[in-house]
């Protein structure tokens, strides 16, 4: 089984990118086990004077993504930027390094944001996490009132979906046979 986490970068109830991991929860196929981490609004701000002495939430997160084999964040592009939801998650974890070497895959639910996603693929390029070719793209979804279901009903957006999960899946399987053998 493998497992992959989804973090969306929008704390918006009606978010569209939230929306667009549960909707790959529901088509996620056989031998993938795929779910949508729940908390990052309890993620306090990031302060370096904090480290060592985090809160439960940090610890919560950092414990969700060690156990994933890979990892999908969904998020939207403000003023040109990444959010500062996704941003303060990944400074809180590149000094404990979940994301080294971890497969990763990078989604904007529209293809108008031109800026966020390479800014956030620098971000995680630098941290050590494997931003997986094939995984690392707009979904065609344009709309900001759509809901999981709505996108389950866009085949091209299903499809780029399953496409994602297996790509991962397939990182996530080329990385356990590149592994070292652990002594
Ligand atoms: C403060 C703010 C700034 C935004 N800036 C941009 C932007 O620079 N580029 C863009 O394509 N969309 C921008 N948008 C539109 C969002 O990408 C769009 O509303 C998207 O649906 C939000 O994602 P969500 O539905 O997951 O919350 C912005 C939205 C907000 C609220």
């Amino acid at each position: 089984m493998v497992k992959i986490l989804g973090l969306s970068g929008s704390l918006r109830a009606a978010s569209v990118n939230t929306a667009m991991l549960n909707a790959m929860a529901q088509v996620a196929q056989e031998g993938i086990h795929f779910s949508l981490y729940a908390d990052l609004a309890s993620v306090p701000l990031f302060n370096p004077d904090l480290e060592g002495h985090e809160a439960p939430s940090v610890h919560a997160l950092r414990a969700a993504l060690r156990e994933a084999d890979a990892v999908v964040i969904a998020s939207p592009e403000y003023a040109h930027g990444v959010t500062g939801v996704i941003k303060n998650a990944l400074d809180w974890i590149v000094g404990s390094g979940e994301l080294v070497d971890k497969p990763v895959g990078l989604l904007i639910a529209s293809s108008r944001s031109l800026y966020a996603p390479e800014a956030l693929r620098k971000t995680l390029v630098v941290m050590g996490a494997q931003v997986v070719e094939g995984a690392y793209l707009a979904v065609p979804i344009n709309n900001s009132h759509a809901s999981d279901a709505d996108i389950l009903a866009i085949p091209d957006a299903v499809a780029v979906l399953l496409d994602v999960l297996d790509v991962l899946a397939a990182a996530v399987q080329a990385r356990s046979e590149t592994a070292p053998l652990e002594a």
